[in-house]
């Protein structure tokens, strides 16, 4: 009996040896330590014994039991060890090595100040439009009341893609594809952020910059609904104290038209080198929608009426922040980036 419980030691020392994974090494733990396991058979047949060897043979089977024991726990301990260090090894991981901080992400100071513009407008019950920045003539120009060579397209130098499509110059083309759409439905009050593009390139123009456009029509709509919204508009944005300024001016697709200067943000009007001395900035452009524009989209101009306005995103920002060259809004230095 003694040699068989030897054996069982032996056998099963070998079998934890060549073991190569844990679930192996749990089967070997079954196959002789368990309720139906090998050592167990043999101490069954212990009742055949007699008084004198039964203690000794007790003792044996104790040994073999934690014999095995102790080899199965030396061997999960090593193949343990084994799986982390190729794990540690395939993956290149010094773990202690610091680890790279994450970099915390923040809004760029241009959708800071867009988002703040539509967060107004919204507010007014306006909702937000979008169209496509690669536009066809007709939406860019035509529709707007600007034909094939009329001089006012020399406002906006334009990227041509071929003689049909272009990049944007403005947000105004979305005016006539939204009403397009929801005509003759009544009111349509949109604002409509975008990036447009034109050929200039110096320190207050690129030519990728953002505007908003606004459109609201309706019946009855007049030109002291335009001045209302946008004085309190530029108050918003600009702080309490700023006052407007309403200049007459030239869109094609506005009558009249008005170009909007608000106090000088530096001097607070006094005249400063921001304002060229003259206390008033030129903020955005706006108009009453022109009859012509309204019908193309399908309204009737004797029955409605609306109001347009598009400001640039970047002027505005610089203006709000300070900022005295444009490039900085697009260059993605981090030292400038960090500030918003
Ligand atoms: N689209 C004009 C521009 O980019 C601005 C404008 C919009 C003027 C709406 C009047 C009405 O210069």
């Amino acid at each position: 009996m003694e040699e068989k419980l030897r054996n069982i030691d032996n056998e099963a020392g070998q079998a934890i040896a060549k073991a190569a994974g844990l679930e192996e090494l749990n089967e070997i733990r079954v196959k002789y330590l368990g309720k139906k396991g090998e050592l167990t058979q043999v101490l069954r047949g212990m009742g055949a014994l007699s008084a004198e060897e039964r203690p000794r043979i007790g003792q044996v089977a104790n040994e073999v039991r934690a014999s095995i024991d102790n080899q199965l726990s030396a061997r999960t301990a090593l193949l343990k060890e084994e799986a982390k260090g190729l794990r540690l090894k395939g993956e290149g991981i010094d773990v202690t090595l610091p680890g790279t901080p994450v970099l915390r992400g923040g809004k760029h100071p241009l959708t800071i100040v867009t988002e703040e513009i539509q967060t107004f407008f919204l507010g007014l019950g306006f909702s937000i439009a979008e169209g496509p920045e690669i536009e066809t003539d007709y939406y860019n120009f035509e529709a707007l009341n600007l034909p094939k060579d009329h001089p006012a397209r020399d406002m906006q130098d334009t990227f041509f893609i071929s003689e049909e499509t272009l990049l944007r110059t403005h947000t105004s083309p979305v005016q006539v594809r939204t009403m397009e759409k929801t005509a003759p439905k009544l009111p349509v009050k949109i604002i409509v952020p975008g990036k447009v593009y034109r050929r200039d390139d110096d320190a207050t123009h690129s030519p990728m910059f953002s505007q908003v456009e606004g459109l609201a029509i309706d019946r009855r709509i007049t030109f002291s609904d335009l001045k209302g919204t946008l004085d309190l508009f530029l108050r918003e944005m600009f702080g309490p104290k700023t006052k407007t300024r309403f200049r007459p001016s030239y869109f094609p697709f506005t009558e009249p038209s008005a170009e909007v200067d608000i106090s000088c943000v530096m001097c607070g009007g006094q005249g400063c080198r921001v304002c060229s001395h003259t206390g008033w900035l030129e903020i955005l452009g706006s108009g009453m929608v022109h009859p012509r524009v309204l019908e193309v989209s399908g309204y009737n101009s004797e029955e409605v009426t609306g109001f347009a306005f598009g400001m640039g995103v970047e002027r505005i920002t610089m203006l709000k922040y300070g900022i005295d060259d444009l490039r900085v809004l697009f260059e993605n230095d981090l030292r400038f980036l960090r500030q918003f």
